[in-house]
């Protein structure tokens, strides 16, 4: 059974891609969290975290925001590498990379109880309209 992580107060996850969404880098944290060596994570696809019962529609809206220069906030379910699962409030922005390419940045936060439940509700909803 996969079972949630619960972030710690303070966590900050943060990781970077170049423009198709290919991992540049991650922190520590979430490293950590997700379950990785950060040399398994670099020049893989972002979408190696992601969870089944995210809905398409979200990665829709972040793509489609972040592709016109504009930041993306929302809340992600990501699921870790031995198939347990957190929840995060997530910033994603675009981002000059040192070597002076363009990508994006995100940066994420512990959601609250009170976050992921509205959440939880709302993508079980988007998931089942898919079908
Ligand atoms: C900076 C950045 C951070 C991202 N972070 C996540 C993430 O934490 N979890 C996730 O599932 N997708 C994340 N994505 C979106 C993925 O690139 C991808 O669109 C998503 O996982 C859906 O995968 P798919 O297009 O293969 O269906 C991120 C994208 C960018 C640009």
């Amino acid at each position: 059974m996969s079972k949630e992580i619960i972030l710690d107060d303070y966590a900050f996850l943060v990781s970077e891609t170049d423009e198709k969404g290919i991992i540049n880098f991650a922190n520590d944290d979430f490293c950590k969290i997700a379950g990785y060596d950060l040399d398994e994570l670099i020049r893989t696809n972002h979408n190696i975290v992601r969870h089944q019962d995210m809905p398409k529609i979200a990665f829709k809206q972040l793509w489609d925001t972040i592709k016109q220069g504009k930041t993306w906030d929302g809340y992600v379910k990501n699921k870790c590498r031995n198939g347990d699962y957190y929840w995060v409030y997530a910033t994603v922005y675009p981002f000059q990379s040192y070597d002076g390419n363009n990508g994006y940045l995100s940066c994420r936060r512990k959601a609250s109880r009170e976050e992921i439940e509205v959440h939880e509700a709302l993508y079980k909803k988007l998931k089942k309209e898919e079908i």
